[in-house]
């Protein structure tokens, strides 16, 4: 499973791309207003700090304009993957861009048949949001059994999972058991995977006896 940050913060990103364990970056024009910086040169920063993909969104809301857009973001770097909404316009832009050759992301998915519809328009990846969908009171999790039970069924299509809307270590283990090929993971969520109270402890335990042998590993 890939682990992709869900984040326009170039300190969040620095610090977490030094583990080695971040293979891209997501962005939308929400966390882009969050960051406080230019869209082309945060996503130009971004670009720099991590070789993996990097979303970054389109906001025009007709197919041409969307092309035109996603094309231009495309030459701010090489790992640039353009980003539409799941609308009839994205779909058709995603066809396009796809066609030409262009990785594109393809969000706000909170259904099925929508996943359906991005993978048959040849979208590299479909977000469904699944935070959003538990906030309405249904259970996000469904949502990603459900594209993987239908992408299983059709190998022809190439169309990767990216759980988008995670809010929680729970989201991250969950999606990966399902299936999802990757987890887009804000910084908080991130570092709270690794903590667990009983690793605390023992190592604690076993810094304790060690430093009771007076030993050190190296001579
Ligand atoms: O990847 C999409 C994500 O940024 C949306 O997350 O928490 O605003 O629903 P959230």
């Amino acid at each position: 499973m890939q682990f992709f940050l869900d984040t326009a913060n170039i300190d969040e990103i620095r610090e977490l791309a030094a583990t080695g364990l971040i293979d891209g970056v997501t962005t939308n024009p929400s966390l882009i207003a969050r960051s406080g910086g230019d869209l082309v040169q945060t996503i130009k920063q971004i670009c720099a700090l991590t070789s993996g993909p990097v979303s970054a969104e389109v906001t025009a809301t007709d197919a041409s304009g969307m092309i035109a857009e996603g094309e231009f973001l495309r030459t701010i770097a090489d790992n640039v993957c353009i980003k539409v909404p799941l609308t009839w316009e994205g779909l058709k832009a995603t066809n396009v861009l796809t066609g030409k050759g262009h990785p594109v992301n393809v969000t706000l998915c909170f259904s099925a048949n929508q996943a359906l519809l991005a993978a048959k328009a040849g979208a590299t990846y479909i977000s469904p949001f699944i935070g959003r969908i538990d906030d309405t009171g249904a259970n996000g999790m469904e949502l990603i059994g459900e594209i993987r039970a239908i992408y299983d069924n059709y190998p022809a299509l190439e169309t990767q999972i990216l759980a988008a809307s995670i809010r929680s270590v729970l989201h991250v283990k969950e999606s990966a058991l399902l299936g999802a090929d990757v987890a887009t993971i804000p910084a908080r969520v991130l570092k709270a995977l690794v903590q667990h109270p009983l690793t605390d402890k023992g190592l604690a335990a076993f810094l304790a006896d060690w430093k009771s042998t007076g030993q050190s590993i190296l001579p």
